[in-house]
């Protein structure tokens, strides 16, 4: 089983010996290693059974750093690092020569972020090479939002996993795409449409199809616990025993409380978003018939929230 702890000096060790190590980002745990180590970043994708043309994002501790890893960067870039850097907020930029093509699945471009994590930020100025992360999961699973998660299910794998506590995002980054003259949004994630919007001062494309090339970790058939999950309006009349439902902020009519996963009583879209991933993975292990799933709010990181469980239900069995 894997080392856990709150060592950076040995996960630095690590890295710089091509392992892998898990470590705490704001918004989920990433499976990381020396993103310029081909041999190193080829075990990502043995780890996690992930498809060699889904990309993975590079970590930086700096966005200055940038200019190391690509060309033309756009002044669009520099105004929104400056806002939201670190966060979560990936950005896809035309990358160099020193970025593998392994790292970008033979795109001529990269995902770069800065997460915002003290463990981790700690860990990269240590490191003199930029980390490759996906999220810490095996392909097509709930990303993982502790570090028990990532031991859980890839403590084989890694050498270690940094323990940064729980993520208190608990969403993917948002990733927006600057490397054609038009923005557009690539996932909806921990950074909110409005916020986003508000700081370019302009509305912003999203392009979400399922069949979108560029971004493959958009593909429906994701964030799939084992459970059937159906979204509440499509409910069988009949309902199984063993139904659980996992609800915003209020709970389900008809079925008992024992078996609702509310997520934020308060009514709060954050708390919720923070909590979702763990909820999924608890019903996950609950031994279920049926998950019934009710669509948040469509606003701020409601939509993340009913992106993330449109896919489960869509995948589920
Ligand atoms: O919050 C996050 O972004 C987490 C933490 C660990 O940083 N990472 C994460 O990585 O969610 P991952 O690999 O699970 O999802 C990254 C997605 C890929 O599935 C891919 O669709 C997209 O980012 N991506 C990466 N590089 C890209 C590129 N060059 N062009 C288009 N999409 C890209
Ligand atoms: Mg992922």
């Amino acid at each position: 089983m894997a080392n856990t702890g709150t060592d950076v000096g040995l996960a630095a060790q690590h890295l710089r010996g091509g392992k892998l190590v898990g470590i705490p980002t704001e918004t989920v745990y990433g499976l990381a290693a020396n993103a310029l180590d081909e041999l190193a970043v080829a075990r990502i994708f043995e780890a996690k059974k992930r498809p060699a043309f889904d990309p993975l994002i590079v970590h930086i501790d700096d966005f200055a750093e940038v200019e190391k890893y690509c060309d033309r960067v756009p002044d669009l870039a520099y105004r929104l690092a400056e806002r939201f850097c670190p966060g979560p907020l990936t950005f896809i930029l035309p990358k160099n020569h020193r970025i593998p093509d392994l790292v970008s699945s033979g795109h001529p471009t990269v995902g770069i972020r800065v997460p915002n994590h003290p463990l981790s930020l700690a860990l990269l100025r240590q490191l003199h090479f930029p980390l490759a992360a996906p999220s810490a999961n095996p392909f097509g699973y709930v990303s993982p939002t502790t570090a028990q998660h990532v031991t859980n299910q890839l403590g084989e794998a890694v050498a270690y996993v940094l323990d940064g506590g729980p993520c208190a995002v608990g969403l993917e980054s948002t990733i927006i795409d600057l490397s054609s003259p038009t923005p557009k949004v690539l996932r909806l994630g921990g950074l909110s449409m409005e916020a986003l919007e508000t700081a370019l001062g302009q509305k912003l494309e999203i392009q979400r199809s399922s069949s979108n090339p560029k971004a493959p970790g958009m593909l429906l058939k994701h964030y799939a616990p084992r459970v059937r999950m159906l979204w509440e309006a499509d409910a069988p009349a009949l309902l199984p025993a063993k139904t659980a439902c996992l609800r915003f902020s209020s709970p389900h009519p008809k079925l008992p409380l024992a078996q609702q996963w509310i997520l934020s009583a308060e009514g709060s879209l954050a708390q919720a978003a923070s909590r979702l991933f763990a909820a999924l993975r608890d019903m996950d292990a609950a031994a279920l018939d049926l998950i019934l799933v009710e669509r948040f709010p469509e606003q701020g990181l409601g939509l993340a929230i009913n992106d993330r469980l449109s896919r489960a239900v869509q995948s589920g069995k």
